[in-house]
């Protein structure tokens, strides 16, 4: 505090400080603690320009620093501006005049105190120093933008404050939060420009470590935003909710699955299972992606007729009275089926037989099933295992997986709403089986008494009785049906239907049915039996009446098009008419040969409309040798005409034939429809009689025609209905359809 010399050096009491430094024109808040710091505080606000010097500490741990050493030799000479006494010592407010260098010092007790010069501030200026500001300006802005302060500051309110840019560089500096030692370097800068560019890259790295953090924190703000604003919307609609007076749905949607738990009939374990499944429910929030999950099954589970059955009516009069209503013929069908129910009747606890229908398309079985049902006073459920592959599709998925389902059996358990319906497996022939499992032998567990009353469905997984079910499946042919699965079942037969039969089914059934579709009567529409004997003759070529049935139903319609029209007059279709409504015949009428030549024999042909005749036709080759074959015929036909060769040159003499014949002339075998192949051994009768025919030189009947394998000792063997072992003239899989009449053979044309 002596006067100041020409240059200016004066000797100030030092205050020093710690983590901070004070800039020249800015003001700094201290709490000064320290016993010779208060000692010189005291001294200099006895004094009247109240001035001292305040320098950082090159060491913050340093207590007590009494020589210049531990300190900068650059501080700022300060005026305490205000101060107030405290506890703990006193609090000021103190603001930067200059900055200076400490020269050396004067005195350390009762406080330090220092000569100090001024260190006037630079005063360069030029285009770096222009474009270190404006660099320092856009960085500024940028941290203003990105340090959210309660009530944001714009660079141009700083510039506005500091329009020297050093000025400028200090107060930025202060206001990031830079260790002293870059704060004192600021202080210290010899140039305007080094101090801006030392402040360009302080600012630089504030910048990027606040952009780092914003991304951090926004990237936890909006997982946490997601599920905080669901939270809150939840909870204000449930206060909406309950301002309204209204339930909230998802309580509401546990206690109804509660209430109906309650109310079902399920059996025990069952019941503890859904209890379970209902509890894990009520703890997940609605938007778990479990919680539709549990809903569906549980929805299953409540849905299941576990305890439901209709009454069983099995009244045998009424059930044959409801047989023949609904089909017409089918005796013997009919009879099997009659049996098979009154076991059930009889013994109600008797395992329920599995009826399977086996026949041609269109004869009746889908329909029978239904009749069945309706006769039991059943209900009826119909599943098709045609091309079913995957056993999981009878079975179901596990609920682990994404889309599970209930397998077709508890879907069709869960359509017929009790647990004794009448299930319809249609087309047990057709089940496929490949990498995907077999299905055949999951149908045959759902099928076995044995094993069905615990019927585990993967999606379900808890057992269901199914003894109570009464199963009937359909086929249209045996041979594709797993064995083991054939075993259990009960195989009733159902043939194809004469023209007689046919025209029986389209008077009393097929034709009213398809006059109420179109809402005729049966005195508007008249339909005689020789009409519809020439639409089953000329129109259709099946074993059942399906094509016969549309063909009827086409008529049916053109003739209500014409009452639609404004027709009155009741319209009868003759024979004549047909073509008009069905277009051109589609079938040409079988010629039968009314007179057979020596050596000619009529056999019969299965085919997929039922069967057909052919005719085998053999001429003597005179001079010739051998046997020749022609018309399309498989190996196993040409066996048969050659064992029956050989069986007639061996019987020769007892059928009158000169044994010469054998050696001097060859013979010719032709099976006219030539283009189609034939096979099976089933000709083998015929080849015989038309051989025979030939080399005694005597007609066959014309009105009689054969079928049945001849062996070389001269047994004629019946034909089987379905393929029978060895019988290798279909293939397999070409067994849909065809009907197989008594004496209908199994060889010949496919
Ligand atoms: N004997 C019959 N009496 C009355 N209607 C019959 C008779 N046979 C068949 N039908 C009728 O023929 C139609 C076809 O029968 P259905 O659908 O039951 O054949 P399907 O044997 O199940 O054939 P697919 O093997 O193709 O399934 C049905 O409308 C059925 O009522
Ligand atoms: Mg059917």
């Amino acid at each position: 505090m002596t006067n100041p010399t020409p240059d200016g050096v004066v000797v100030l009491p030092v205050l020093r400080v710690r983590n901070t430094v004070l800039f020249p024109a800015l003001f700094l808040p201290l709490a000064v603690g320290r016993t010779q710091s208060v000692a010189a505080v005291e001294a200099v606000l006895a004094t009247e320009d109240k001035s001292l010097v305040v320098v950082a500490q090159r060491d913050n741990g340093d207590d007590v620093p009494t020589n210049l050493d531990k300190l900068f030799t650059v501080g700022t000479r300060a005026v305490i501006k205000k101060m107030s006494r405290g506890e703990s010592g006193i609090e000021m407010l103190v603001q930067g005049v200059e900055r200076v260098v400490l020269l050396r010092a004067e005195q350390t007790e009762p406080f330090l105190t220092a000569r100090v010069r001024p260190l006037p501030l630079p005063e360069d200026s030029g285009t770096e120093v222009e474009a270190l500001y404006r660099a320092v300006l856009e960085l500024a802005g940028r941290m203003l933008e990105l340090v959210q302060t309660p009530t944001p500051i714009n660079v141009q309110q700083l510039a506005a404050q500091a329009s020297d840019p050093l000025r400028l560089a200090f107060l930025i500096g202060s206001m990031l939060s830079l260790d002293v030692a870059k704060e004192q370097a600021l202080l210290e800068a010899a140039t305007r420009a080094e101090a801006l560019s030392l402040l360009h890259g302080y600012l630089a790295h504030e910048v990027q470590v606040l952009e780092l953090r914003k991304k951090i924190t926004s990237q936890a703000e909006t997982e946490i935003g997601k599920q905080q604003r669901e939270y809150v919307l939840r909870q204000q609609m449930r206060a909406i909710q309950d301002e309204l007076g209204e339930q909230n749905p998802e309580k509401a949607e546990g206690e109804e699955l509660r209430r109906r738990l309650k109310e079902a009939d399920l059996p025990e374990d069952v019941r503890k299972e859904a209890e379970r499944e209902l509890s894990r429910l009520e703890r997940l929030p609605p938007a778990a992606p479990d919680y539709q999950v549990i809903r569906t099954y549980l929805d299953l589970v409540l849905e299941l007729p576990w305890n439901k059955t209709t009454e069983d009516l099995i009244d045998l009069g009424r059930t044959r009275q409801v047989l023949d209503e609904d089909h017409y013929g089918l005796a013997e069908v009919k009879e099997r089926i009659l049996e098979a129910l009154a076991v059930l009747k009889l013994n109600p606890k008797a395992k329920a037989p599995i009826l399977c229908l086996v026949g041609p398309p269109g004869v009746g079985k889908t329909s029978l099933g239904q009749s069945i049902a309706r006769a039991l006073n059943r209900k009826f459920e119909r599943l098709s295992l045609g091309g079913l592959h995957d056993e999981a599709e009878l079975r179901g998925h596990r609920r682990t997986y994404i889309g599970a389902m209930p397998g077709r059996i508890i879907q069709a358990i869960r359509r017929a709403g009790v647990r004794n319906p009448v299930l319809m497996l249609d087309e047990v022939d057709k089940l496929g089986r490949d990498f995907r499992g077999d299905p055949a032998a999951a149908l045959m567990e759902i099928l076995d008494p044995a094993q069905n009353g615990t019927f585990r469905d993967n999606y379900l997984d808890l057992p269901f009785d199914l003894t109570k079910v009464l199963f009937i499946t359909t086929a249209n042919a045996l041979d594709t049906v797993p064995r083991p699965l054939l075993d259990r079942m009960e195989i009733l037969r159902l043939s194809g239907y004469s023209e007689e039969e046919k025209l029986q089914i389209a008077e009393r059934y097929l034709l009213p049915r398809q006059r109420g579709e179109v809402g005729l009567t049966a005195e508007q529409l008249v339909v005689p039996p020789e009409t519809t004997r020439r639409v089953i003759s000329r129109y259709t070529r099946e074993a059942g009446v399906r094509e016969l049935e549309r063909s009827l139903g086409r008529i049916a319609r053109k003739v209500a098009r014409r009452f639609a029209e404004g027709n009155t007059q009741p319209v009868t279709v003759w024979p004549t008419d047909v073509a008009d409504l069905l277009g051109p015949e589609k079938v040409r009428p079988e010629r039968f040969r009314k007179e057979l030549p020596a050596g000619v024999s009529t056999g019969l042909a299965w085919t997929e409309a039922g069967g057909d005749v052919l005719y085998i036709e053999a001429t003597l080759l005179r001079g010739g040798r051998g046997l020749h074959l022609t018309g399309q015929l498989g190996d196993v036909m040409k066996e048969s005409a050659r064992a029956a060769r050989s069986y007639i040159w061996a019987h020769a003499t007892e059928l009158g034939i000169d044994p010469d014949l054998f050696r001097h002339a060859g013979v010719h075998v032709h099976v006219p429809a030539g283009a189609v192949p034939k096979d099976g051994p089933s000709a083998g009768v015929a080849m015989v009689s038309a051989l025979t025919s030939l080399y005694t030189d005597t007609p066959v009947r014309s009105d009689v025609a054969m079928t049945g394998e001849v062996t070389l000792s001269g047994l004629v063997l019946p034909m089987a209905c379905y393929p029978a072992q060895g019988e290798r003239d279909r293939p397999a899989r070409a067994a849909r359809g065809g009907a197989q009449r008594d004496g209908v053979h199994a060889g010949g044309a496919d």
